[in-house]
């Protein structure tokens, strides 16, 4: 039997909605980012984080560093985020000539960080979704997100990815 958790980073619960219904669907536990497990006896660790000005947060990039130092070589990762935009073109992109989405430098950067100097194999197999904005615990933004759509899709992506580790 493949061994399996999923780890996140959440602020306001977003993220933490949606990694639980990966755990779910994959049949596994799941983790924030106050206690970070060795990694050792794992073959796939499934990652999550959330958006902050159109990047990974701060917290989000410190945690994904912590995480390098828990024995995650040679491990296959999987990838998810929550934000507040939808996968529009990234409002910061240095290159006006190659406009980017905020799906694409974000995965990007969450991949670089965990392969710096680490074997990490980036599974392929992604999820994103969109998640309310809260200011002082109100929900301003995108009310009601992540959906029970996009939980379902959540649980779904675990399902699909313990599916194709047992193949
Ligand atoms: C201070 C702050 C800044 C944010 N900046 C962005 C942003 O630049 N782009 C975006 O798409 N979402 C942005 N968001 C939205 C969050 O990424 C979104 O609400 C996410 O789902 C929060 O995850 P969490 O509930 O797990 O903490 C921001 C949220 C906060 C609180």
């Amino acid at each position: 039997m493949v061994k399996a958790i999923v780890l996140y980073n959440s602020r306001s619960g977003n993220t933490e909605k949606v990694a639980l219904k990966i755990a779910e669907g994959l049949g596994v536990e799941c983790r924030n980012n106050k206690k970070i497990p060795d990694l050792k006896e794992y073959d796939l660790v499934v990652i999550g984080s959330w958006v902050i000005m159109g990047r990974i947060s701060f917290a989000g990039a410190r945690y994904l560093k912590k995480l390098k130092r828990k024995n995650i070589e040679d491990k296959k990762v999987a990838l998810f985020f929550t934000s507040g935009g939808p996968d529009e073109i990234h409002p910061f992109t240095e290159n006006k000539e190659n406009p980017r989405k905020i799906k694409e430098v974000m995965f990007e950067k969450m991949e670089e960080i965990l392969t710096k100097r680490s074997q990490v194999t980036i599974l392929p197999e992604r999820f994103y979704c969109k998640g309310a904005i809260r200011m002082f615990g109100e929900e301003k933004e995108n009310v009601g997100h992540p959906t029970e759509e996009e939980l379902t899709q959540a649980k779904e992506f675990g399902e699909q990815l313990k599916k194709q580790l047992e193949e």
